[in-house]
């Protein structure tokens, strides 16, 4: 029975992936699209196959409840959006890191300012391509827009990004941690949540719940990722180790200590559990993918 479930599960987390390489692939503009040289830096980032669990959880909250849309163009628009923040995360005044899903960062493989045009091209073709999929269903549109829109801006994503650039040179506390990881890592994991239940044209209560999730996925997801700075190896990780204690960084390892750390993202992936069960539908995926995402090794 165990094994059943977890076959199930592998299979049809393969399954999402595999539906995302092959929508970004057929819905991006081809590579010697003009000017060829930011459309290739555009697939070349997007392309050197990330895990895509952004995607995978819009696709896993959409099969939560029955739906008459299609959630692909979303899970391209959300992998592009999340392939623009790591472009520019890896830049010189960012992390200045060489190394990005086992390949050159895309400044070391182009150059800055190719690397720059392509994110921002990322981010502004996603916001677009929501708009130009789903128009049919407005109200849809505009929600996904709106969360995607949200998500990436100044009090989200980009919010967290630059506390998290003042978290280097400033006194440590949990408050600032907390709004680092909420944000710069959480907020679009949410609005993955959010966006597929928006699919399924959820009412508001099921969106709010959505977030509820997301909020404690994203919080584990980040702590994870903090704790595979200090103990992974950048080969299995495919970007630099150790790279946080260099750049000075607040993050959990640092401020808690790794098993205070572990205990954290265990917290999280139990609260998170919980609302899924909570909110029922077709929610084993979910559920399994939360509890792999916390055992994750890259
Ligand atoms: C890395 O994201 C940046 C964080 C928000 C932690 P992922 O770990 O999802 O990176 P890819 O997409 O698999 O490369
Ligand atoms: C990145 O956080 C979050 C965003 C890109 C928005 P990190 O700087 O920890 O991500 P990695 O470790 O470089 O992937
Ligand atoms: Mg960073
Ligand atoms: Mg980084
Ligand atoms: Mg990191």
């Amino acid at each position: 029975m165990q094994t059943t479930d977890t076959q199930d599960f592998k299979t049809t987390l393969k399954l999402y992936q595999e539906r995302t390489e092959r929508a970004i692939d057929e819905m991006m503009p081809p590579a010697d699209t003009r000017p060829a040289v930011l459309h290739e830096a555009m697939r070349y980032s997007l392309q050197a196959g990330g895990k895509r669990i952004r995607p995978v959880l819009i696709q896993a909250a959409h099969a939560m409840f029955p739906s008459r849309l299609d959630p692909m163009a979303a899970c391209v628009a959300m992998e592009c959006l999340h392939t623009y923040s790591l472009i520019h995360d890896d830049l010189p005044c960012m992390d200045n890191s060489d190394l990005r899903r086992g390949r050159a960062t895309c400044h070391k493989q182009f150059d800055e300012e190719t690397a720059l045009l392509a994110g921002d091209s990322l981010l502004t073709w996603a916001l677009w391509f929501l708009a130009e999929k789903y128009h049919q269903v407005p109200e849809v549109a505009v929600g996904l827009v709106r969360d995607l829109g949200h998500a990436s801006g100044s009090e989200k994503l980009i919010g967290g990004q630059m506390e998290d650039l003042i978290g280097e040179k400033q006194e440590p506390t949990k408050e600032r941690l907390n709004f680092i990881h909420r944000n710069k890592t959480g907020a679009l994991i949410t609005a993955s949540l959010t966006m597929g239940i928006r699919l399924c044209e959820a009412p508001t209560e099921t969106v709010e719940t959505m977030r509820e999730i997301g909020h404690h996925i994203g919080m584990q997801f980040q702590i994870v990722d903090d704790i595979l700075d200090a103990t992974a190896d950048a080969e299995t990780l495919g970007k630099p180790v150790g790279a946080d204690v260099e750049n000075g960084k607040l993050t959990y390892p640092a401020l808690y200590g790794l098993e205070a750390s572990y205990e954290k993202t265990r917290e999280h992936t139990e609260a998170a559990i919980k609302a899924c069960e909570a909110l029922g539908g077709n929610n084993g995926f979910l559920i399994a993918l939360v509890r792999e995402m916390e055992q994750r090794v890259s």
